[in-house]
């Protein structure tokens, strides 16, 4: 399927307009199609040639396999459960839980398992292209994998120490975090587990203030949350915003209503359902629910 798919799902690149996608409106596909006893279930829910977003999903005890890459930046944001994540060139693992994020620079071989009880499903937003020649990676060697008492350690390469990063930064980091881009795609490519306290916290707007976490944003993508509380003298509204760069709303919690004050099309989106918003058109997020509204969002490649 991939060939016809990435970069053009649901609709070729001269035909991007707004879009409300539901969960029916997604592409299932299981990754690898190869290996279904090592795969993950995979939501397609909109393919650019600026970014991907999906979710996959593990049941309990699974992995996939081969390891993958990409020839974008990768950011998975939890949804449900507890990702443990493998670098299997360096031996860097790592356990991201419900509410976490991660980024897996472009070119980094990577593995997910899932050892929990429940379910693991992560969002993921791959930018700017998903796989090199639109197949995916399978001449991986399993047993070239560092971990504990690994055949082939020896001969695997050592990635140091990784360095230390602080757990918050300021408005100046947006574009930066958690590292520049260039930096974070360098040899030896590490993960970055955006735990909740190493999230970029911001606020958009003045008279309507919006929480904004950034998990990641660099120079080819960003992605974080919109987090727009209940209550006021009207309803809760965002300060109108546009992207230099496609963006995907992730609904979260919701429902969130989504105004293009120029077309005035309106969008009741709701949990687990997609807002694609393309480069340039301006939008809202109104709250008229009783709850906080949280959206993920992903853009690439300008905010
Ligand atoms: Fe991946």
């Amino acid at each position: 399927m991939s060939e016809d798919v990435f970069g053009r799902f649901p609709f070729a690149p001269d035909e991007k307009r707004p879009l409300h996608i539901r969960r029916d409106m997604a592409r299932k596909f299981v990754y690898p199609a190869a290996r279904p006893h090592f795969s993950d279930l995979n939501y397609l829910y909109v393919s650019t040639e600026k970014l991907t977003v999906g979710t996959w999903q593990l049941g309990p005890g699974g992995t996939y396999d081969p390891p993958d890459l990409h020839a974008g930046d990768e950011v998975y944001y939890l949804l449900d459960g507890t990702l443990t994540e493998h670098n299997p060139l360096l031996g860097e693992f790592m356990q991201v839980s419900k509410g976490e994020a991660l980024l897996l620079p472009m070119h980094g071989y990577h593995k997910g398992y899932n050892f929990g009880q429940g379910i693991m499903r992560a969002l993921y937003v791959i930018a700017p292209k998903i796989w090199e020649d639109q197949f995916p990676p399978m001449d991986f060697e399993g047993d070239k994998m560092k971990m504990y008492k690994g055949r082939n350690n020896p001969s695997l390469p050592s990635r140091g120490r990784m360095q230390e990063w602080h757990g918050h930064g300021t408005t100046d980091d947006i574009g930066r975090w958690p590292v520049p881009g260039p930096e974070c795609r360098k040899e030896p490519i590490l993960f970055y587990h955006i735990s909740e306290a190493r999230k970029l916290v911001n606020v958009h707007g003045v008279q309507h203030p919006m929480l904004v976490k950034f998990f990641v944003s660099n120079d080819l993508v960003h992605m974080g949350e919109f987090i727009l509380p209940a209550g006021g003298n009207g309803s809760r509204a965002s300060e109108p915003d546009s992207h230099k760069g496609d963006c995907a709303l992730f609904v979260e919690w919701g429902p969130i209503t989504v105004f293009l004050p120029h077309s005035q099309e309106t969008y009741d989106v709701q949990p687990e359902e997609v807002m694609f918003i393309p480069e340039g058109v301006e939008y809202q997020l109104i709250n008229y629910t009783a709850g906080t509204a949280k959206a993920i969002f992903s853009v690439a490649p300008g905010l």
